[in-house]
């Protein structure tokens, strides 16, 4: 595994804290790809709706790891970018790629919450401030697939209405999709 080094040994970061947030830039690329192959599922079934919506996300967990990678930067650290594990690339169904979906949600909600832990115990409050965006982003994320996974079910077959739904979703901007 390669070895994290920061370029100024003056950084600020605690140094227990970089090895977590370089790591996080990693996991938000993971998440990235992932929501691509599910865009990609539902793009091969004729749901283009479900399909740019799960583009959508795909871009944003990419800003996610961009806001990372700015943070490192910002605090004098010089991140090290590692291999993105392999993702899911087949799906059963619309309701087993969305459940993809929100699994690997909350994976991140755990990984986020365990960088907290480790701001906090490092006494790291810049870290542990700059995490709160994310705490934040997790919760409407978890609850935005969630919900999207309650309607695929009630759809059953029926999945045009859920492209009518997802089609009506506010995008991150507040705008209509
Ligand atoms: Fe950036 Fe949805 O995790």
């Amino acid at each position: 595994m390669a070895k994290v080094v920061a370029h100024d040994p003056s950084m600020i970061l605690k140094p227990g804290c970089f090895e977590g947030l370089n790591q996080q830039i990693v996991n938000e690329m993971h998440a990235s790809l992932q929501y691509l192959a599910i865009a990609s599922y539902f793009d091969s079934e004729g749901l283009p709706d479900l399909a740019a919506h799960f583009n959508r996300q795909s871009n944003e967990e990419r800003e996610h790891a961009l806001k990372f990678v700015k943070y490192l930067h910002d605090a004098g650290a010089r991140p090290v970018f590692k291999a993105i594990p392999e993702v899911r690339n087949d799906f059963n169904s619309a309701t087993d790629a969305v459940q993809c979906a929100l699994d690997g949600e909350l994976k991140v909600t755990n990984q986020i919450n365990d960088l907290v832990g480790l701001a906090h115990k490092n006494n790291d409050y810049m870290t542990h401030t700059f995490l709160q965006w994310f705490v934040t982003e997790q919760l409407e994320e978890v609850s935005t697939v969630s919900t999207l996974l309650q309607v695929i079910k009630h759809a059953g077959p029926t999945l045009l209405l859920v492209e009518d739904y997802v089609r009506r979703m506010p995008t991150e901007a507040g705008e209509d999709a």
